[in-house]
């Protein structure tokens, strides 16, 4: 006789075994619970942060976005400046209108986004010097370290990517007007033992027109093809006002 056919044991101590198996198997589930609603309340709680995480990046990027402005019919960007360059030279935005311009805001102690910058902006120059119906494209980089970037500093340190652009520096009254000016947004970290520091900084390239008048700017998210078309679309539709 196999077991399944086995008919069932009714005598009161196979009952007694039964219940007893039964309430073992509630008790349990009864322990069980609690860690049920534990995982719940986990994954609840992994849900909400996510959703908080979330939103916080949102909303910085458009406070950013607001920061740098979009909207080119309100550009608010720009304006007089006076520096020194690497040779150490005093310069302004008026020996630099005539031609078209990018302006990047970084720090040679940079230890890679500045440098993948400074490439994409040298990439960008060399993509258009090969179009020769393009008019001249020059590029600043402007320092957010003054204490460290010195002119003779900016000068060996770009000249390690290019000669084609030029570092500048300051004092620090015409610094900040300039760094306002393009709202640029840095902020120094504490240093290390070495006197070592980073400084967290907006990472946007902007475009000036021979006007010197703001023409749009670049995230780190454009690669050199895009920079290059889009600052290749700003020449060619660009009259210069008579
Ligand atoms: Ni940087």
């Amino acid at each position: 006789m196999s077991p399944v056919n086995k008919p069932k044991n009714n005598s009161p101590y196979a009952k007694l075994i039964r219940k007893s198996k039964e309430e073992k198997k509630k008790a349990s589930w009864i322990k069980g619970g609690p860690n049920l609603y534990i995982l719940t309340a986990t994954a609840v709680g992994f849900v909400a942060l996510y959703y908080y995480v979330k939103q916080k990046m949102k909303q910085q990027h458009v406070a950013l976005l607001k920061n740098t402005i979009m909207d080119e019919e309100n550009v608010l960007i720009g304006g007089n400046w006076e520096l020194i360059n690497q040779d150490g030279e005093k310069v302004s935005n008026k020996d630099y209108e005539g031609d078209w311009c990018l302006i990047y805001f970084g720090f040679t102690h940079c230890p890679d986004i500045c440098p993948d910058e400074i490439e994409k902006i040298v990439e960008v120059m060399d993509i258009l010097g090969k179009n020769p119906g393009l008019p001249k494209l020059k590029a600043l980089f402007v320092t957010v370290d003054p204490e460290r970037d010195s002119p003779e500093s900016l000068k060996t340190y770009l000249a390690e990517f290019s000669d084609k652009i030029v570092g500048l520096t300051g004092n620090a009254d015409e610094l900040r007007k300039i760094w306002n000016a393009f709202k640029v947004y840095h902020s120094m970290g504490p240093k290390d033992e070495d006197g070592d520091y980073i400084v967290d900084h907006s990472i946007i390239t902007y475009l000036m027109n021979p006007n010197g008048k703001y023409e749009g700017h670049f995230a780190r998210s454009k690669t050199n093809i895009d920079v290059a078309n889009a600052v290749e679309k700003k020449m060619n539709i660009w009259k210069p006002k008579s």
